[in-house]
């Protein structure tokens, strides 16, 4: 049949192609309206034609000469449904019809495909007005667009409905349908919002009316609201806020909601990935969040020996090499000074030469450690050469002296944590589970990532149900496995668990998602929403307002008078008894110990 196909559109185009530029004149006002129109998506054209004739207009001959979309070419079938469902790949169609009353018995033609239908009628009576109006608004109604150009042939008019005034309006250019949609006139838009990160919904769940929505997103809903001129009408969220597939193939939540077109558009933030379902799309995308794990905070060092953890094990290490290393430089200073015969200052002569190896060398190690913790020296070195040295090491041990001592007074002041998990091997290493409440997290937080830490971590994850405590409470209060929360929840409502140290936050977090609204795919509200929307984020007002509710979630703390007291402790603290406990044990310790040696030395000598 290709033979066939070539044939007959090369009959359909040549008249076309023979009267080039004769004719552009009348099809000006056409030609840019469907050129932009046709241009807009990658998409196929499907030409409805009666017969051979229809070719005969100039439309006609206009939409197979365009070039920006692909033209298929039904020819004489009866157009009906059936026709249609064959080519479901197809967004725009094309029909030509005899007279309106024609056009009303295919009505249910005309679903909303996510393109446009051009409607051309042939003969188009003064009184047939009405009739087209009546049609134009049953097809709004029952179909639920208005993606409909219709062409008077005879007056050369285009014509499109206006739902929101209700009114037949001429389209004078290619933007006119969005013109539409730039001022709906006060029209209810079914809008969803939940209790999300940056939005909160106030109602009455038994009569479920929702009163009152707060938050970012609810305040850029109203601002879209104002400058689209429509009024939000809220409905009443499902459990399932955010939703989903199921296994048998029905959708939960706000996704399910959309999904079956029963909604207009979810005002609340949605992660920007694949939903299994072609029939939602996003608006432009608002702001941005990282997935996080949380972990119940490490325990308090106890006071008795933080200041062991004062400085860290490192800090202590080089304190003691360095200790022993100048003892050795002072020796070996002390032997070339010997062996050398260097002459000794003048208050020591008498006594330098007659001492014996090992105490000149016990001498000197005594003495460097009593340097070492700053302790006076009790006598001065014999040689100008050692004392240099020991002028160096002075300076040195003031200030290791004050490293130790500044960082013992704020261990004392601000407590100290044993160490907190910080990396996603760390947590795997632990061998936490890692419980979650939303079953979408299963196959976004590690799924598919050939890392080997991501797929034990993906292994350890576990669906819990909701239970009545929130996860982040029960992981601050049990501790012993890891949460999933968007970072920025742990920066508003659950700002508190991070600021009284009760929950840790992974700082490496495993995903970083995009975040945008949701509408129904096809939406012809979404090119105004989103005109709307990206003015409001180049304004930066978005992140004026969640940083306003940030600011806000920081105040809140004083509604919780147990997590305020825990930060009153730490602002001002008294050091008690207690603090020093250390430096207690430590003189008990040393007793001991010298009460042993009294003791051997009685028996023994
Ligand atoms: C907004 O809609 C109302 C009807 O609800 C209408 O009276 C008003 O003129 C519209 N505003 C604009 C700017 O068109
Ligand atoms: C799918 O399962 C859910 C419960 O999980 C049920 O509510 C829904 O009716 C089911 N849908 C179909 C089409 O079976």
């Amino acid at each position: 049949m290709p033979l066939n196909a070539d044939l007959i559109m090369f009959m359909l185009v040549a008249p076309a192609l023979l009267s080039v530029g004769q004719d552009n004149g009348d099809l000006e006002s056409y030609a840019k309206i469907f050129k932009t129109v046709l241009s807009q998506q990658d998409c196929t054209l499907d030409l409805h034609l009666r017969s051979m004739r229809d070719a005969d207009h100039n439309l006609v001959q206009f939409l197979l000469t365009q070039q920006s979309s692909a033209v298929r070419v039904h020819m004489g079938q009866a157009v009906t449904v059936a026709a249609l469902d064959a080519s479901d790949d197809a967004l725009h169609h094309f029909y030509i019809f005899e007279h309106v009353h024609r056009m009303q018995q295919q009505l249910k033609m005309f679903t909303n495909p996510g393109g446009f239908y051009i409607l051309a009628i042939e003969a188009f009576a003064g009184e047939e007005q009405k009739s087209l109006q009546h049609f134009m608004e049953v097809v709004w109604r029952q179909l639920g667009h208005n993606r409909i150009y219709y062409v008077q042939l005879a007056g050369e008019r285009v014509l499109l409905y206006n739902p929101f005034t209700e009114s037949v309006v001429p389209a004078e250019d290619e933007h006119s349908f969005e013109r539409i949609y730039s001022n709906l006139y006060g029209y209810p838009l079914r809008a969803y919002i939940f209790d999300s990160v940056y939005s909160a919904l106030f109602g009455d769940g038994d009569t479920e009316r929702v009163t009152r929505v707060t938050g970012p997103d609810a305040i850029a809903a109203d601002t879209v609201a104002k400058h689209l001129n429509f009024t939000l009408n809220y409905i009443w969220p499902d459990d399932e806020f955010f939703g989903g597939r199921q296994p048998n193939g029905s959708y939960t939540g706000g996704v399910g909601r959309a999904h079956r077109y029963e909604l207009d558009v979810i005002f609340a933030g949605f992660f920007i990935k694949d939903y299994l379902t072609a029939r939602i799309q996003f608006s432009a995308a608002v702001y941005m969040d990282d997935l996080c794990l949380f972990v119940q905070k490490a325990k308090r060092i106890p006071q008795s020996i933080v200041p062991l953890f004062a400085v860290r094990v490192d800090v202590w290490l080089c304190f003691l090499l360095v200790g022993f290393a100048c003892a050795f430089v002072w020796l070996c200073l002390r032997g070339l000074n010997l062996t050398l015969d260097i002459q000794c200052l003048p208050e020591h002569k008498h006594n330098a030469a007659d001492e014996r190896c090992i105490s000149i060398g016990w001498r000197i190690f005594i003495d460097t450690w009593i340097v070492w913790v700053r302790v006076n020296v009790g006598k001065f070195p014999p040689y100008n050469s050692e004392r240099i040295f020991l002028a160096s090491l002075c300076l040195v041990s003031v200030i290791f002296g004050a490293l130790l001592e500044s960082s013992l007074a704020t261990a004392y002041i601000r407590p100290l944590y044993y160490r907190d998990t910080n990396t996603l091997a760390e947590l795997d290493d632990s061998n936490m589970p890692i419980y979650i409440k939303h079953p979408a997290f299963r196959d976004d937080l590690f799924y598919g990532h050939d890392s080997q830490v991501y797929r034990q971590l993906n292994s350890k994850m576990k669906l819990v149900g909701e239970g009545e405590d929130r996860l982040i409470s029960m992981v601050s209060k049990l501790g012993g496995f890891a949460g999933v929360t968007r970072a920025a929840s742990l920066e508003l409502s659950d700002r508190r668990y991070i600021m009284t140290h009760k929950v840790h936050k992974i700082p490496e977090c495993p995903k970083t998602y995009h975040i945008g609204y949701v509408l129904p795919n096809p939406s012809p509200y979404i090119n105004g929403i989103n005109n709307v929307l990206l003015h409001i984020l180049a304004g930066g007002l978005l992140q004026h307002w969640i940083s306003e509710m940030k600011e806000r979630a920081q105040w809140s703390i004083h509604r919780y008078p147990e997590y305020l007291a825990e930060l009153g402790v730490q602002n001002w603290k008294v050091l008690t008894l207690t603090d020093v406990q250390l430096a207690f044990y430590a003189l008990t310790i040393g007793c001991i110990l010298a009460a042993f040696v009294w003791c051997f030395e009685f028996l023994y000598k």
